[in-house]
């Protein structure tokens, strides 16, 4: 299939208008794949009201069949048709959050939403993307539009429209390139069908902004007990990961500078992952500073960028400096552990 390839210029008005938009919105009402600009990640839309659609996703990443995806919506009237209830909590989160990087597990009204969008659960996971040319895609398609990240599936989610080129060029209809995204880890997944809210997935928007608005949210206790399980799908996956093993460690640079130098003595490449502040310090054959420690946000928006970067390197091994896990820190941190295979060394 020949994938065509649009871009636009995210900050222009009425985007809903332009052409390369409309094409994109066609193709999807065709039920064919498109993949465009959020301001977490790239994501692969498919409308979410057909089988034939939503199919096509999970064959073009290669998806687990029993991982749901996200329903993204441009305007919250969509919900109604089908959503079962809309909790207190959740519409408090949806007037603070929306548009952004916040998605709400509601109980689900059958009938309306492709069973395998859902994965036949009886609840779905749903959300409005803060993106012009996201929203202008959703708009002018006037559909629900299921979309994971536009990755091959296990490997780093796409924050440009080369890396959703590399993944899937030729697996899909469409690529609408908005330029690099902005947050750049995916949205918070909050259950909102419990009492008190549940995160399933640390993300862009933190567990003190979500308390504050809805006072005591809890943490699903499989983000930091492999031997629970996770309530949300497609946690359980390994995921993110680059093709040379990663390690996180735990320690200072000179421990991790020791590491690089015993693998470097044994003949293999060395990669480290560090960020601004450390990265003259390092020797090794190649470093990809992501972003300033200092400001965990600028790490964020480039932690898959980074993660991508060591494929094109030949790198053998690669080592990582470990982030605090505060604010977005925290989904960095999963993102990381994920990546690793959980693999963490001390110094
Ligand atoms: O930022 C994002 O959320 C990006 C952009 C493209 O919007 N999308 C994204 O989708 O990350 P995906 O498919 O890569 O991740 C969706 C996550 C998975 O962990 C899935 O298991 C979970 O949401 N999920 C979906 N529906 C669910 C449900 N009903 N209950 C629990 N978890 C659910
Ligand atoms: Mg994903």
């Amino acid at each position: 299939m020949k994938t065509n390839y649009w871009s636009v210029d995210k900050f222009v008005d009425n985007l809903e208008n332009y052409p390369q938009i409309q094409q994109a919105a066609h193709l999807l009402a065709k039920n064919e794949v498109v993949a465009f600009p959020t301001e977490t990640v790239y994501g692969l839309g498919g409308n979410a009201r057909e089988d034939q659609a939503v199919e096509k996703i999970f064959t073009a990443k290669g998806r687990p069949s029993d991982n749901p995806l996200i329903v993204h919506i441009a305007e919250q009237s969509q919900l109604a048709a089908f959503v079962e209830s809309i909790s207190a909590n959740a519409q408090l989160l949806m007037d603070r959050f929306w548009p952004g990087p916040l998605t709400i597990i509601f109980p689900l009204k059958k009938g309306f939403i492709s069973n395998r969008a859902t994965a036949g659960l009886d609840t779905v996971a749903v959300r409005m993307p803060d993106h012009p040319v996201a929203l202008a895609v959703l708009k002018a398609a006037g559909l629900p539009i299921a979309a994971p990240s536009a990755n091959r599936s296990g490997k780093p989610s796409p924050t440009t429209a080369s890396h959703v080129k590399e993944d899937l060029d030729g697996r899909i209809a469409g690529i609408v390139d908005g330029g690099p995204t902005g947050v750049g880890v995916e949205s918070t997944v909050i259950d909102c069908t419990t009492e008190i809210p549940i995160i399933l997935r640390p993300g862009g928007v933190t567990r003190e902004q979500l308390e504050q608005v809805v006072g005591e949210v809890q943490v699903d206790p499989a983000l930091s007990d492999e031997k629970e399980a996770p309530k949300s799908p497609g946690m359980k996956y390994r995921h993110y990961a680059p093709d040379a093993p990663l390690y996180l460690v735990e320690g200072t640079k000179e421990a991790i500078q020791r590491h690089i130098n015993e693998q470097r003595r044994e003949g293999r490449r060395v990669g480290v992952l560090t960020t601004k502040e450390n990265e003259t310090y390092y020797d090794a054959d190649y470093i990809f500073a992501c972003g300033e420690r200092a400001h965990l946000e600028s790490v964020a928006s480039s932690i898959y960028e980074a993660l991508r970067s060591f494929n094109k390197q030949d790198i053998d091994v690669i080592y990582s400096e470990m982030f605090p896990t505060e604010g977005v820190g925290n989904a960095i941190m999963n993102r990381l552990l994920k990546a690793a295979g959980q693999r963490v060394i001390s110094g």
